[in-house]
């Protein structure tokens, strides 16, 4: 199903990026925009801007931006038609879809999504439907999961054999190269195709909203000779370190019950699912990702992770808990009997026990000194110290202060330490940090200036005055007034730009201009490819105009006049160093030439342009006129 360009088009009219995004970010108005917390990347001083009058929003630190539709991609990780589906329904908007359709009109991403679809019901009719599938069903048998379990989750079944699937993608059609894009076949050098999961156990990935992003196949019996879990390869639908799994199917009760549980395993989760404990989600065996963590924060705050009894897990899962301290979550620390995890324990012992479990869960922090307190940490003054530079750590990150002190406290009360040892410790980390991170910051800023810089000095030796211009021009095609943009291509071809991105920009107006299309910023940016040509141009047409001294004084005129009046400064010094370089050019040929013909004819050119130049600098004289007149 497709969406008719002109919904989209009526979506993104209809609806207004500074309300959308406030939502989810605290906004502040200043001057014409409107600015806050980047959501995409830890900052202290805002630096993410959004703009009502250009419906988009760009981030100066980290380079995030784009259109109404690209924020609600990035921040709930959502696909394109998702997020035009979730505006559409916000804001009552009903969408015809056009059924009739062709590969070419669905956008690659949407491709791929069916590709991964088409996967995902052959892999599973094997597993619930065929003969063959037999030796799977067994396995899930013996782990103890009910039908209903293997069709919610959409598990399934790769038949053994090299190219079983690739016949069947090709029956049905399938794009081929994408689906070694996919990771779901491989290609030899000699250009023969073979399944990748062939004789494994499948389970889908999701995105939060349920659709295929990508598989993860088990061998059904654990050989040394391949590994345990195959996992499809980041793609532009599937990107790992943002991908929860099971939080599409967990992201209502973890709402409702205000708190997640993190487990590590596929099997763990869905056994755990299975037996009515819904509110879970599965790293999938590495540590959580800054990614993971703003995905999680958006349904709760209130995590509780499980372990194995021993320290081992506290310890390997340190990065994690820190990675959730920093971003504010409250992270709680469940312990499981030695050598059981969370799919051997409610199999065993039942759901009850597991709740039981999650309800006798510590704060990290007393969870790990508990450990260490066992250990006889606590009794051995050299190891005391030790001890507690392990534990105070965690805690400097946590930015409530009042949490901080509470948690020393309390800490500090039950095995009874010294509470001004802790303090000392926090205060040693929190310099600490602060020193990473004003050199982040200041890594930061560098990066934000190196953009425009490289972008514009690496072309050449073009003069500043010239780039400036042209940044000028940029700015005006973007402002989404036809009119200006006709007034400027009566004088300027995107092929006049000196700088290889400002043609690129030019030529996307241009193109749009011609075809009848709306030319607004906010629509054009989904069409720009490069993501740094996309901040690029964010961040220019987010920068004030470059008004040249003379225009500032003249605040008779109305915004609109100005805006002509920088194109027509702009476009007259475009022309004039064009004009400019030619005559340059001449110059060094004269030297070069021998003949007097060919001086003659030089001279000639020259002459040419110099007219040339007058006339420019006239002509741009004259509808300066006609433009303060009218
Ligand atoms: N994992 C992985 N690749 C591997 C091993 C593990 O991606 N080669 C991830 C999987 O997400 C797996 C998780 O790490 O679910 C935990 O690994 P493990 O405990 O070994 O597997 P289980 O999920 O417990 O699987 P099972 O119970 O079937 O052994
Ligand atoms: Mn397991």
């Amino acid at each position: 199903m497709r969406i008719p360009e002109h919904k989209i088009e009526e979506i993104r009219a209809a609806s207004d990026i500074v309300e959308v995004i406030g939502q989810f970010v605290r906004l502040r108005k200043r001057g014409k925009n409107y600015i806050g917390l980047c959501p995409f990347h830890n900052e202290k001083t805002p630096s993410f801007t959004v703009s009502l009058d250009k419906q988009i929003f760009h981030c100066f630190g980290c380079h995030a931006g784009g259109n109404v539709f690209k924020f609600l991609m990035d921040f709930k990780k959502i696909s394109y038609v998702e997020a035009i589906q979730e505006l559409a329904s916000d804001l009552g908007i009903t969408i015809e879809y056009e059924s009739q359709q062709s590969e070419e009109q669905l956008s690659e991403v949407e491709q791929l999504f069916d590709i991964n679809l088409v996967a995902a019901k052959y892999f599973s009719d094997i597993l619930l439907n065929e003969p063959n599938g037999e030796i799977a069903r067994n396995y899930f048998g013996k782990r103890k999961l009910k039908q209903s379990t293997l069709r919610a989750f959409g598990l399934g079944y790769a038949l053994p054999g090299p190219d079983v699937f690739v016949n069947h993608l090709k029956k049905k059609n399938v794009d081929i190269e994408k689906a070694v894009y996919l990771g779901l076949i491989t290609k030899s050098e000699s250009g023969k195709l073979y399944d990748k999961l062939s004789g494994r156990i499948i389970f889908p990935l999701f995105s939060p909203n349920g659709r295929v992003i990508g598989f993860a196949g088990r061998v059904l019996e654990s050989s040394d000779k391949s590994a345990k879990y195959l996992n499809s390869p980041e793609s532009k639908i599937y990107y790992k370190g943002r991908t929860l799994y099971g939080l599409s199917f967990a992201k209502e009760e973890i709402r409702k019950l205000e708190q997640a549980i993190i487990v590590e395993g596929y099997m763990d989760l869905i056994s755990l699912y299975q037996a009515g404990i819904k509110n879970v989600v599965a790293v999938s065996g590495t540590a959580f990702t800054d990614e993971q963590a703003q995905l999680l924060s958006r349904f709760t705050k209130n995590v509780v992770l499980i372990f194995d009894a021993d320290s081992a897990g506290v310890k390997a899962s340190m990065r994690s808990i820190e990675i959730l301290l920093k971003q504010g979550f409250n992270v709680n620390i469940a312990a499981l009997p030695e050598g059981e995890d969370p799919d051997s324990y409610v199999n065993k012992f039942g759901a009850d026990k597991l709740r039981e479990i999650v309800k006798d869960s510590k704060i990290f922090l007393e969870f790990q000194s508990d450990i260490f307190y066992k250990q006889g940490l606590f009794d051995d003054p050299v190891k005391m110290v030790e001890a507690i530079r392990e534990l105070v750590k965690p805690v400097a990150l946590i930015e409530d202060e009042l949490k901080r002190t509470l948690l020393i406290k309390s800490i500090a009360e039950k095995f009874n330490l010294r509470e001004k040892l802790l303090e000392d410790e926090l205060d040693g980390f929190l310099n600490k940090f602060k020193r990473e991170r004003r050199q982040e910051q200041r890594i930061e800023t560098a990066e934000v200036k190196s953009v425009q810089t490289t972008t514009i000095q690496q072309k050449k030796k073009i003069s500043e005055n010239l780039v400036v211009s042209e940044i000028e021009i940029i700015k005006l095609l973007y402002e989404g007034d036809r009119n200006l943009v006709e007034f400027i291509f009566n004088y300027l071809q995107p092929d006049d730009f000196e700088v290889e991105e400002h043609r690129q920009l030019a030529f996307l107006i241009f193109n749009a201009f011609n075809e009848n299309e709306e030319i607004q910023l906010s629509k054009q940016i989904e069409k720009i490819e490069s993501q740094s040509v996309q901040s690029y141009l964010l961040e220019i047409t987010l920068e004030k105009h470059r008004i040249s001294s003379r225009w500032e004084k003249m605040d008779s005129y109305s915004e609109k006049d100005i805006l002509y009046k920088i194109a027509v400064d702009s476009i007259k010094r475009i022309k004039i160093n064009k004009i400019e370089t030619q005559i340059a050019l001449c110059r060094q040929k004269l030297k070069e030439v021998k003949t007097p013909d060919e001086v003659a004819e030089i001279l000639a050119e020259q002459r040419d342009l110099d007219l040339n130049k007058k006339q420019v600098e006239s002509t741009f004289n004259i509808s300066l006129k006609l433009k303060q007149s009218s």
